[in-house]
């Protein structure tokens, strides 16, 4: 037997994941009888229990382990002046251009360019051209030209073409509400999760009894009208993320603590003390991310840090990096970890006109008890947070999952003609794996309402396991409807069952088969579950 894993690569492994999909119940194109609509997907019968156990790994990690961290679930829609304070309305532009011969539209750095630093190095000059008011295409692409070398080519032909110069395109999804006309109120679809979260940091701060440093996390849904929606879920215009704002002391007050030589706090789970400057909070973030990939079923080998340059940070970032995933299509932005400093408070307080300072009594109380003026004192310990952010996309992570989970099995077929038997294998970890375990009574003797078989299956499901009943085909045939599923664990009850009262339970991954008896299966999935 021998593994086509590695060797299945690039687009033909993507054609091989999107069918997949849409042949198991993963997921489906949105509307597609009405020919479909681009950039949203609707996820099937298999794939909503996937995105919901990759959702409950993500909360468990980043929200119930931590007692640091609070929870918030927000509307989905904001009044535009939510959008405004946070720059999206103003600054929430991509450059785009279309090709003149063919009518396609892009962003300018989806383009073909010979990498990716002259894509990054194009939609920089182009933002700077639509600043500059350059309207003249000839005049724009000469100048790309003399700065690249060359002119780059149209994406989907690999030619040259004639694109117009660069406008800018806002990425939000106006909504009107209520009664339309006169005294109507204009809203936007969140264009990322954070917003709401900085809008009620002070209700969840008072409300869950938090101290700074402490963070409040969020799943939902965010809107961009992505100019070209590609790479199945990896660009879309409706999504879901996963962010985490995690508020900090800022390093001037800091360093005031330190000259006080006031005590450090240690941190909760080897999390930094209350005397770290911000950059080490960072630092930290980026190392627990990395890690819960590992802990999701990822190996290590197919992540990567990209650090961003400060001219391409965005409007709100002082320092920004991606964890990047090896996607069938090439290295792609699964995470962003960004150090937001006080920008998304700061714009909220001024817009709003509320207050969002939040008083640190311990630092206060150190500043003045080394001597410092209790007035000096207050104005140092009342101030903005800082805040690191980590952000990553649910539809992303779970390509990522599966991509990470695909593999093939070659076995050397006797049917004639046929060269080799490939059993496709979700290696999925199998805390996220849709189905946990099957039950296979092996004849339709053993099956029915009241056969023992079907018990279990009822005593899995009871205890809260995913489990599934499968009564059709042949064992062979159900083995290979589970493995491409990704479930960890199939039951086999056969004839010897009625007399051992034992079960054959058979391991997707190492295809072990031990023989377990019907009391202890339930507790033995479940303590290997737990040991996953
Ligand atoms: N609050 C910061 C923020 O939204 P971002 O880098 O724009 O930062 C964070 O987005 C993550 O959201 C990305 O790393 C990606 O996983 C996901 N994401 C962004 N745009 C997406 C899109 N059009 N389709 C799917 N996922 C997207």
């Amino acid at each position: 037997m021998g593994t086509l894993g590695e060797q299945v690569s690039g687009l033909e492994q993507m054609d091989k994941l999107v069918t997949l999909c849409k042949r198991r119940g993963f997921v489906f194109q949105n509307s597609e009888v009405y020919s479909g609509l681009a950039g949203f997907w609707d996820y099937g019968p298999l794939g909503v229990e996937l995105k919901r156990n990759i959702e409950r790994f993500w909360w468990n990690y980043m929200v119930r382990r931590r007692d640091n961290v609070a929870g918030l679930d927000a509307a989905l829609i904001g009044p535009e002046a939510v959008w405004v304070a946070s720059g999206h309305v103003g600054a929430f532009h991509d450059a785009l251009v279309d090709d003149k011969n063919s009518k396609e539209r892009f962003r300018i750095d989806q383009l073909l360019y010979h990498n990716e630093e002259d894509a990054e190095a194009a939609e920089i000059y182009a933002l700077e051209a639509i600043a500059a008011g350059v309207a003249d295409e000839t005049k724009f692409w000469d100048g790309l030209k003399d700065k690249l070398g060359y002119y780059p080519l149209n994406p989907n032909t690999g030619k040259e073409s004639r694109f117009t110069a660069p406008r800018q395109f806002n990425l939000m999804f106006k909504q009107g509400i209520g009664a339309t006309g006169e005294g109507g109120q204009t809203g936007y679809l969140r264009a990322e999760t954070c917003q709401p979260i900085f809008v009620d940091f002070d209700s969840v701060r008072v409300t869950s009894r938090q101290r700074v440093p402490f963070g409040i996390a969020q799943i939902g849904k965010a809107f961009r009208n992505e100019i070209n929606p590609r790479n199945f879920l990896f660009r879309a215009r409706e999504f879901s993320q996963m962010e985490m704002e995690f508020f900090v002391r800022p390093d001037t007050l800091i360093e005031q603590l330190k000259a006080a030589q006031a005590t450090e706090t240690p941190g909760l789970h080897d999390q930094p003390g209350s005397l770290a400057p911000t950059h080490h909070w960072y630092e930290y973030w980026q190392g627990e991310r990395r890690s819960y990939y590992t802990a999701l079923g990822i190996p290590d080998k197919l992540l990567r840090i990209h650090d961003h340059p400060a001219e391409k940070l965005a409007h709100y970032a002082q320092l920004a990096s991606d964890i990047e995933f090896q996607f069938p299509f090439g290295w792609g932005e699964l995470e962003g970890i960004h150090h937001r400093g006080e920008y998304d408070l700061r714009q909220h307080q001024e817009h709003s006109g509320k207050k969002f300072e939040y008083f640190d009594d311990d630092a206060h109380r150190q500043l003045t008890e080394s001597g410092m003026n209790k007035d000096e004192a207050r104005q140092l310990a009342t101030y903005l947070p800082n805040c690191i952010e980590t952000s990553v996309g649910l539809d992303r992570t779970f390509l990522a999952v599966l991509a990470a989970a695909y593999d093939e099995d070659v076995q050397e077929t006797k049917h004639e003609g046929k060269e080799a038997d490939i059993r496709i294998v979700l290696r999925l970890h199998p805390r996220l794996a849709p189905v946990t375990c099957a039950v296979f009574p092996l004849s339709k003797k053993l099956s029915g309402p009241d056969s023992k078989a079907y018990k279990l299956y009822r005593t899995l499901i009871d205890m809260g396991l995913a489990a599934e009943y499968d009564d059709a085909g042949s064992i062979g045939k159900r083995y290979r409807r589970m493995d491409e599923i990704g479930t960890p664990w199939c039951l086999t009850y056969d004839f010897d069952s009625e007399e051992d009262g034992a079960v054959t339970v058979r391991d997707r991954d190492s295809l072990d088969q031990d023989r377990v008896s019907l009391e202890e299966v339930p507790m033995l999935l479940l303590q290997r579950l737990s040991e996953s």
